[in-house]
């Protein structure tokens, strides 16, 4: 007794210290939800631990007690952990200066019930460029909430941000909801609160007020212009063709802001902006697309300007491969977590979970997730039923036991993750038999060639450092039959490192191959074991071990879920 005791004064100082530093961070955070990078990767904290949000969204009007019962079927069906949902400023603020919060304890208290996280939207003065969910006392009253004024003196419906009436009215309502959540959320079922909803205007690429005149004319704010590397001057000095665009920007993302930082004074939750996003490859003019919001050319005015705004966060309606995984990379950057706040609820979305996840993604939410009789398509599905659900459902099915693993494991190590392309269009195929026939000449088997250009469509590599893995979809399990692809674009693989020479390997409709990189100098490889098992509170629980058939034709995932640990080797 008196041994371990005087080892415990010996170790007294380092306790003191654990205690301290752990209290330390306790205090920091209080527990409460916080996005934390460090290094350029970003990770979102829920009570004190890395969390990942396999979220859904409900429909835009889903955001009263009454269309709840059409919410939660919804979220049960896919395995969300966390719900994405509307707050309106019209609904919490009826009348000026009077506020009811009972939707709020309503949804709070049911999301408890259901264990599911929320992350709020706040719909205010720009939802989709509009105030549409503004009270009536704001948006009928343009004398003092001035609306966005063309060049030509036509008024827009969308809300101007540069008046100080305006900004302190939302601030004020905002404000109040997060006392509100402060003090009844004890428990920290709101995670995140969205700040507007995919602001900017269309039908002009800014405000042409008086008032947005005189600050069109004055200088760039110094910090922009040190920010962005510029000389000081006015916007138009400084930017050029860009002035317009850049300056309505700037001031939608100051504006927001201030309200992101009023609101985090009273309680310092996550704060996200989402994007309605540009096409990054044929964007159009400012006000065609939604001109202020975060678009992809103006993320660094953001980043300036809206330092409160933890993540810019972009809503992806894409269905072309290609062009979603653009968009992944503009918003996965070392001062940008990546977040897919919004995507399209129909089949081939639900591919994209996987490169989401494999950018150290820390969330991803498929919009119009509920039985309250809407559809949006043709941006979503045309019919939300259950195949349509199970899409979304089998991906957090499958990573809702491992997600605090997996989000430790994108927080600290790497991860990785792909999705099948869409299918060759008859303009690629065109294109692979002009470039055959040329280099062939009369000789050209096309049809032989076809399947060897498909074998080469349907396979990607990874680059893991010494090992590479090599991802092909739509081949049989035993044999190296060339890949064609799934029957829809479907397939879609996660790695994470554990170790050296250690992996973690998950993932539906596609084939892995491990293989030594250029960096093992021609030494001979292999798998040492694969054990196929599960995740049960963060613990590992084997099952089997994979091998001969299972392992021979590399590592064949189908639909029925499959967690693997590899072990590679050379010999
Ligand atoms: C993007 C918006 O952010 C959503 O609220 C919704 O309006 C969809 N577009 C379209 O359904």
């Amino acid at each position: 007794m008196a041994k371990k005791l005087s080892v415990l004064i010996k170790k007294l100082p380092y306790l003191i210290l654990f205690f301290t530093v752990s209290n330390a961070s306790f205090l920091a955070h209080g527990q409460i939800p916080a996005l934390v990078s460090e290094g350029g990767r970003h990770t979102l904290m829920v009570d004190g631990k890395p969390y990942l949000m396999l979220g859904v969204q409900t429909n835009n009007s889903a955001n009263y007690t009454a269309a709840l019962t059409d919410v939660w079927p919804v979220v049960a069906a896919t395995y969300a952990n966390t719900l994405s949902i509307p707050i309106a400023w019209e609904q919490i603020e009826p009348k000026q200066g009077e506020f009811d919060f009972s939707f709020v304890d309503e949804l709070i208290k049911q999301a408890r019930e259901h264990d599911v996280r929320l992350a709020l939207l706040w719909f205010a003065t720009w939802k989709n460029n509009a105030p549409h969910y503004a009270p009536d006392w704001v948006k009928l009253n343009n004398q003092t909430y001035p609306r966005v004024l063309k060049q030509n003196g036509e008024r827009l419906n969308s809300l101007s941000p540069h008046f100080n009436a305006t900004l302190e009215a939302d601030k004020k309502a905002f404000v109040e909801l997060i006392k509100h959540i402060k003090k009844v959320d004890k428990k920290h079922t709101v995670i995140m609160m969205q700040v507007q909803n995919e602001v900017g205007t269309y039908g002009s690429v800014r405000d042409f007020s008086k008032t947005a005149q005189a600050l069109f004319n004055a200088s760039v704010p110094a910090k922009l212009v040190e920010d962005l590397n510029q000389k000081p001057g006015t916007w138009h000095e400084v930017f050029g063709d860009d002035a317009d665009e850049f300056f309505h920007a700037y001031h939608i993302a100051h504006y927001v802001n201030q309200i992101a930082v009023a609101g985090k004074a009273v309680y310092p939750l996550p704060m996200n902006v989402n994007v309605a996003l540009r096409h990054p490859d044929n964007p159009g003019k400012p006000g065609q697309y939604s001109s202020g919001g975060a678009t992809d050319n103006v993320i660094d005015i953001w980043k300036s300007a809206a330092p409160a705004i933890d993540l810019i966060s972009p809503d992806i309606y894409f269905r072309n491969h290609t062009t979603a995984m653009k968009v992944l990379d503009l918003y996965s950057r070392p001062d940008n977590a990546l977040l897919v706040s919004e995507i399209g609820n129909d089949q081939v979305f639900a591919r994209f979970f996987f490169p989401t996840l494999g950018k150290q993604g820390i969330g991803f939410v498929p919009f119009g997730m509920d039985y309250t009789d809407y559809v949006n398509y043709p941006l979503g599905a045309q019919e939300l039923n259950d195949e349509v659900i199970g899409y979304f459902a089998e991906n957090y099915k499958l990573l809702r036991p491992m997600d605090q693993v997996w989000a430790e494991l994108s927080f600290k190590g790497k991860v990785w993750g792909v999705c099948e392309p869409d299918q060759p269009n008859t303009e690629d195929k065109k294109i692979w038999n002009a470039e055959a026939s040329k280099s062939a000449g009369k000789e050209f088997d096309a049809e032989a060639f076809d399947a060897k250009k498909l074998g080469e469509y349907y396979t990607q590599n990874i680059d893991l450092g010494l090992w590479n893995a090599e991802v092909s979809y739509g081949r049989h399990m035993f044999w190296i039959d060339p890949p064609v692809g799934n029957a829809t674009p479907s397939g879609g693989v996660l790695i994470a490192e554990l170790g050296a020479n250690e992996y973690l390997v998950t993932g539906f409709r596609a084939r892995v191959t491990f293989g030594g990189s250029a960096e093992l100098d021609g030494k001979q490889t292999m798998i040492v074991r694969v054990e196929e098992g599960h995740f049960n509170k963060g613990e590992w629980v084997f099952e089997r071990v994979w091998n001969g058939d299972q392992t021979d034709w590399g590592l064949n995932f189908t639909s029925v879920p499959h967690i693997l640990k590899i072990k590679l080797a050379t010999y």
